[in-house]
């Protein structure tokens, strides 16, 4: 019969050896904090209800780190050890009973699959206590396990309170533990702080357990990658590397083309749909997801974003925050900072800047320009140049750009203003008023010629001596050109 299982994660300790002024569980790998992979993980075993984070150092921070999730929360207002942790969770678990998943936060690449295997071999040999090990190269850092002649765990021993020949021993504890709930409330308390660091470790529950005759399983894990614990930068960037190179597997394995993989970043939760192609140093990151068929650029980055089937991006792109429908294109070079909305088949070109603006079907903005707060709806034209200006200095107004516009470039769209359906904009505009539909709207000074006007300041120039502009070195010294002179265009 499946018991009932509570997860307990304990994640209140700042992490002294990262060297940081933020908790170590904050710090992130594969684009995710540490604490919020364990959290997923957790999650795949047990109801939100059922899982509760230890916090302690930077809790607020913590607590909205995985907050979404719905998990509970206990704190742990002075840290002084992992078996401290639990005692101050004990409140809040005691009365569940059936079985206790203690895990670390700082433990990031375990696997819910493995956890399932140490639920079942636990229930399956009627253990007080199954805890994950594993032999490392190098157990430096992790608690030793001992073990009696039978095989058994006998005790863990911490590395700072582990004699040399202690130390010599590769079977290391992952802090990965399955318990009967029973027991261990009823011998928590057993655990003292006699140790050279003065803390409360959760490693002595072993030993204790042992003494009142429980027996204490071992789950053997031969992927001993999977219980990297994170307690310096060295291991952050392994556990990043670890994780990275799993999820470009996972995509690449789901049907996307990833050009020079070791190049490019892709984030834990984003999604891509078979036949897009990925170019070198792409960066997707955050809750994106891509459809099919799409190309995203070399040097292209992509943040908390949908993309629809058949979608461009151009390298060296930013989008942020934006949704871009089927066959839409931005870039080269474009950057779409926030909120932006591109529908089907419109593009954004190279040197556009967009915020808060929706650039409607099969609409174009080809060509250097900023668009900000501006509703643009479909077939519509936008010059090289065009500026919506949208801040007065004090507020934000909006442009909207009607169906089949077309705005010469570098027109000037002084917000709020409105250009009607069918309305064409002269390049070189300055717009301070609304343009009714299907009007043309100037706003410009009007060219003025002045015939012989540059002939005649050269010549007022020799005569004086001087040598000023002249079209080139030469004609400067050559005789005054004619009155013919073409007027330039
Ligand atoms: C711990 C184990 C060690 C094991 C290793 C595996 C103990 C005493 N040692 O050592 O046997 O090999 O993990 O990675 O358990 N925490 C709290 N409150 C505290 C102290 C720590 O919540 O008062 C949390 C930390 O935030 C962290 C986790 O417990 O997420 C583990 O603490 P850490 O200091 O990293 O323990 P290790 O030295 O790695
Ligand atoms: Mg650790």
């Amino acid at each position: 019969m499946e018991s009932r299982i509570h997860v307990l994660i304990l994640a209140a300790g700042l992490g002294t050896r990262m060297r940081s002024r933020k908790a170590k569980v904050l710090h992130r790998a594969g684009g995710m904090p540490l604490i919020e992979h364990v959290v997923r993980t957790a999650l795949e075993l047990a109801p939100p209800e059922q899982v509760t984070v230890v916090v302690g150092h930077q809790a607020e921070e913590v607590r909205l780190a995985v907050a979404r999730y719905g998990v509970g929360f206990v704190v742990q207002a002075e840290q002084r050890g992992t078996g401290h942790a639990v005692m101050a969770a004990r409140e809040a678990l005691s009365g569940a009973g059936g079985l206790v998943l203690v895990l670390y936060g700082d433990c990031p690449l375990l696997r819910a699959e493995t956890l399932r295997q140490l639920v079942s071999l636990h229930t399956r040999t009627g253990a007080a206590a199954t805890l994950i090990t594993t032999v490392l190269d190098d157990p430096t850092g992790y608690g030793r396990i001992l073990t009696d002649p039978d095989g058994n765990v006998a005790a863990i021993v911490e590395e700072k309170a582990a004699t040399a020949e202690q130390r010599a021993i590769r079977e290391i504890n992952s802090g990965i533990y399955c318990f009967q709930a029973e027991p261990l409330w009823r011998h928590l308390g057993e655990i003292g702080a006699d140790n050279p660091a003065g803390e409360f470790y959760l490693t002595d529950i072993i030993a204790i357990f042992r003494r009142h005759g429980y027996s204490v399983r071992a789950f053997r894990l031969t992927d001993s990658h999977q219980v990297l614990g994170i307690n310096n930068r060295i291991e952050l960037a392994a556990a990043d590397r670890i994780l990275r190179e799993a999820k470009l597997r996972e995509v690449m394995l789901a049907g996307v083309t990833v050009e020079r993989p070791e190049t490019v970043t892709i984030d834990q939760p984003v999604r891509i749909g078979i036949d897009t192609l990925i170019e070198p140093f792409a960066q997707i990151l955050g809750e994106t997801s891509i459809g099919e068929n799409c190309r995203i650029g070399a040097g292209a980055i992509v943040r908390d974003s949908r993309l629809g089937d058949g979608v461009e991006i151009g390298p060296y792109t930013i989008v942020n925050q934006s949704v871009l429908e089927d066959g839409a294109r931005a870039g080269p070079f474009a950057r779409l900072r926030l909120d932006n909305h591109i529908e089907a088949g419109a593009a954004v070109g190279n040197f556009v800047e967009m915020k808060k603006a929706r650039l409607g079907r099969r609409s174009k903005a080809l060509h250097l320009a900023y668009l900000g707060d501006a509703v643009i709806e479909e077939q519509v034209n936008i010059g090289a140049g065009t500026i919506t200006c949208n801040y007065d200095g004090t507020a934000k107004h909006p442009t909207t750009i009607r169906r089949g516009v077309f705005v010469g470039s570098n027109a000037t769209l002084v917000a709020p203003v409105e250009l009607g359906e069918g309305s064409y904009v002269g390049a070189g505009s300055v717009i301070t008023d609304s343009v009714p539909p299907d009007a043309l709207a100037l706003g410009r000074a009007r060219q003025v010629i002045k015939e012989g006007w540059a002939r005649r300041r050269r010549e007022r120039a020799q005569a004086a001596g001087a040598e000023l502009t002249a079209p080139t070195a030469d004609s400067a010294a050559a005789p005054a050109p004619g009155p013919e002179t073409p007027r330039s265009g």
